[in-house]
């Protein structure tokens, strides 16, 4: 089986972030996004992986390279215009030839991985295996419906969906997709819908299975989604302290200090990620925080968030909560002291508080 990942996409509902950044490339437990995903196919056997790019291409080849690092090959397939997931399938023809794959949305994290789905498709060989789970706002989604377990209906984002199992951003096919992709229009949107492919199949007698997802399963399309699936990776993290923390720090449950970190007259509250070469100093950094490389954190509290690198947080005096916050960002305090703040700010933007 061949991978493919797509890491194209205009990414808007993740703005300011994505004025300057990749979303695949934000990262959740200091680690990008996408890396899940090319750790989740390398785990189910996958060594040979085309990414779909857009606007961000140069920037998604500088951070995975030609993949050596995990032992597979990448394949860069460039697609002009985000014109839908089964146009990004389209313009991969010549790389997938008529090999079966796995088309994996970029910006998405399944705790549970995709091994056994694969062993599962390469044995029984369906012409297509979708994953669906539970949401409480299926309009939001492509829908499946199903009868005594067999997918009958599948829509894109109905405004009356006709059940509330959301298909999740993982979907294996053998070649006959193509033949599918070639059959369906754009939709109202200007996009060829993956989903309309798969009704293309199910309606003409292929056959497509269904698997409901086990353990979560996040889109990090959002800035929320980030914030949640960075918890629910935090919440896996194993102690390790390469880092200095001094003898008036405390750190409490799981903490990974990374190298050149340093934490001077601070707590340290697990699960909790401090980036290699960042300072902490006078601060308490909460549990679900993931601070990235060279930041300065100084008399400040901060939890449940998530720091790019470079970042400067200075004296803010209250607490930072369910933040997100850019690359190379200031946020300073001058007085008087407020209550709480919230931030979401993009890369590079400089922050005077009063
Ligand atoms: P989406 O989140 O559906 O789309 P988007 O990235 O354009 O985001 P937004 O709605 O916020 O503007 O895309 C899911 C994944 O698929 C994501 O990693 C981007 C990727 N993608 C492509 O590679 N090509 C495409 O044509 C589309 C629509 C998405």
């Amino acid at each position: 089986m061949k991978g493919l990942i797509l890491s194209g996409g205009k990414g808007t509902r993740l703005r300011p972030l994505t004025f300057t950044q990749a979303k695949q490339l934000v990262p959740v437990a200091n680690k990008p996004v996408l890396f899940y995903g090319i750790e989740a196919l390398h785990e189910a056997g996958i060594r040979d992986i085309g990414i779909i790019v857009g606007d961000t291409k140069d920037e998604i080849r500088d951070a995975v390279g030609d993949g050596s690092r995990w032992g597979i090959s990448v394949t860069y397939i460039e697609q002009d215009e985000p014109l839908g997931l089964a146009h990004a399938v389209k313009i991969a023809r010549d790389f997938l030839q008529d090999t079966p794959f796995v088309m994996y949305l970029g910006d998405n994290i399944l705790k549970s991985g995709i091994t056994s789905l694969v062993q599962e498709f390469e044995e029984e060989k369906p012409n297509s295996l979708i994953l669906l789970t539970e949401v409480p706002n299926p309009h939001m989604f492509g829908v499946a419906e199903l009868e005594d377990g067999r997918v009958v209906n599948l829509v894109e984002k109905p405004k009356d969906p006709p059940s509330n199992l959301a298909l999740v951003g993982v979907y294996m096919f053998d070649n006959n997709i193509f033949e599918a992709i070639d059959a369906i229009e754009p939709s109202w949107r200007n996009e060829l819908e993956i989903t309309d492919a798969i009704q293309y199949l199910v309606k003409n007698g292929y056959e497509v299975r269904s698997h409901m997802v086990t353990g979560w399963w996040k889109d990090t399309g959002k800035i929320e989604d980030i914030l949640d699936a960075n918890r629910l990776i935090l919440e896996t993290l194993t102690q390790k302290i390469e880092g200095d923390v001094d003898a008036d720090s405390r750190t409490n449950g799981p903490v990974v200090i990374e190298k050149g970190a340093s934490v001077t007259n601070s707590i340290i509250r697990g699960p909790a990620i401090i980036g290699k070469n960042t300072q902490i100093q006078d601060s308490y950094i909460g549990p679900f925080t993931s601070i990235q490389k060279d930041c300065l954190v100084c008399q400040t509290e901060i939890e449940h968030s998530i720091v790019l690198e470079g970042s400067e947080i200075r004296e803010v005096g209250s607490r930072i909560d369910e933040s997100l916050i850019g690359r190379g960002v200031k946020i300073f305090k001058c007085p008087p002291k407020p209550s709480v703040y919230r931030f979401i700010v993009g890369d590079q933007s400089e922050i005077g508080i009063k």
